[in-house]
C-alpha cells in the first residue's frame, strides 16, 4: 500500500460500510477513442487504489456493484470480456488481498458464471474467509429484486418444512437471509457517472443509507473523491426518523 491521502478524515466517524456502483468505464474510454475494454481496465486499477485506501481508513465492508443481472444485455464481447477480467483480477490480486487481512465475499447469482470463474470464486471465499480486516463484498450477477426473491424462497422452504412459524417472519428474520446477512446496513452509497438512482442495487439494505452522487467517471473516482465523499457523509445528520431536535440532545437514540 502507498501514497498518503491529503485530508485524512478522522476514522471515529468514518462510515462502517460503503456500497458503490463503479460507473462510467466505457465512457472513460470512448471519450479518449479507445475500446471499452481499455475502460473496464482502467476500473480495476481505480478498485485496487479504493480497496487500499478503505483497507488503511479502517472501513468494515466495501461493497462493490461489478455485474449487474442486467449486465447480461451488454454485447457478448463484453461480457466475455468482464468474465475474464474477474477471473484474472481474482487470480492476480487474491494473494495480495489475503496478505493485506482482507476478507472476499462475493453476493450474487453465482450459477450463472463458468466453473472456472465459480472455482475461483470458492477459493478466494475461503483462503480469506478467516481474515479480520476490511470485508470486500463483489456483487456479481447481483440485483437487489432477486436477493430479495431468493431470500423470500428460503424462508417459504422452512415454512413448509415447518421449521418457522409464519408469524416469525419480520424484519430482521428477512435480513438473516438476504445474501448480505451479517454486515451492517451500508451507511454511504456512492455512484460515480452522473446517473442518480440505484439501480436494482442493495434495495432492501439501503432504507437509510446517504445517497451520494458524482459526475466523476470510475477510473478517475481517486482516494481525493473517496476522501470527499466521506466527507460529505460526516456533514450529514442521521436521523433514522427522529426529529433532529431529538438526535442533537441524545446521540444514543441513534444506536439502533
Ligand atoms: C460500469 O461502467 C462498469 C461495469 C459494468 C463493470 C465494473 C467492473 C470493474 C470496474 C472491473 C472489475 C471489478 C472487480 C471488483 C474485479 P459502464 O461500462 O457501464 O460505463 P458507461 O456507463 O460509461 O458505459
Amino acid at each position: 500500500m502507498s501514497a498518503e491521502v491529503t485530508r485524512c478524515p478522522e476514522s471515529e466517524n468514518n462510515p462502517r460500510h460503503i456500497a458503490i456502483i463503479m460507473d462510467g468505464n466505457g465512457r472513460w474510454a470512448q471519450r479518449r477513442f479507445m475500446p471499452r475494454a481499455m475502460g473496464h481496465q482502467a476500473g480495476v486499477k481505480a478498485v485496487r487504489a479504493i480497496v487500499e485506501f478503505c483497507a488503511r481508513e479502517k472501513i468494515e465492508v466495501l461493497t462493490l456493484f461489478a455485474f449487474s443481472s442486467e449486465n447480461w444485455r451488454r454485447p457478448e464481447d463484453e461480457v466475455s470480456l468482464l468474465m475474464n477480467l474477474f477471473i484474472s483480477t481474482l487470480q492476480n490480486e487474491v494473494d495480495k488481498l489475503d496478505r493485506n487481512g482482507i476478507r472476499v465475499r462475493f453476493i450474487g447469482d453465482r450459477t450463472a458464471f463458468s466453473e472456472l470463474l465459480q472455482g475461483k470464486i470458492a477459493a478466494a471465499e475461503a483462503q480469506t474467509q478467516h481474515n479480520t480486516g476490511l470485508t470486500l463484498v463483489v456483487a456479481a450477477n447481483y440485483g437487489g429484486r432477486w436477493d430479495m426473491a431468493q431470500a423470500f424462497r428460503a424462508i417459504n422452504a422452512k415454512i413448509n418444512k415447518g421449521e418457522l412459524e409464519s408469524q416469525a417472519v419480520d424484519e430482521k428474520l428477512i435480513d438473516a437471509h438476504l445474501s448480505t446477512a451479517g454486515l451492517p446496513e451500508p451507511d454511504l452509497f456512492i455512484r460515480t457517472g452522473g446517473e442518480q438512482r440505484v439501480s436494482n442495487f442493495l434495495l432492501w439494505q439501503l432504507a437509510y443509507t446517504e445517497l451520494y452522487f458524482t459526475p466523476k467517471l470510475w477510473p478517475d473516482f481517486d482516494r481525493e473523491e473517496m476522501v470527499a465523499a466521506i466527507d460529505s457523509f460526516k456533514s450529514r445528520q442521521r436521523r433514522f426518523g427522529h426529529t433532529g431536535e431529538q438526535v442533537r440532545n441524545n446521540a444514543a437514540i441513534l444506536q439502533l
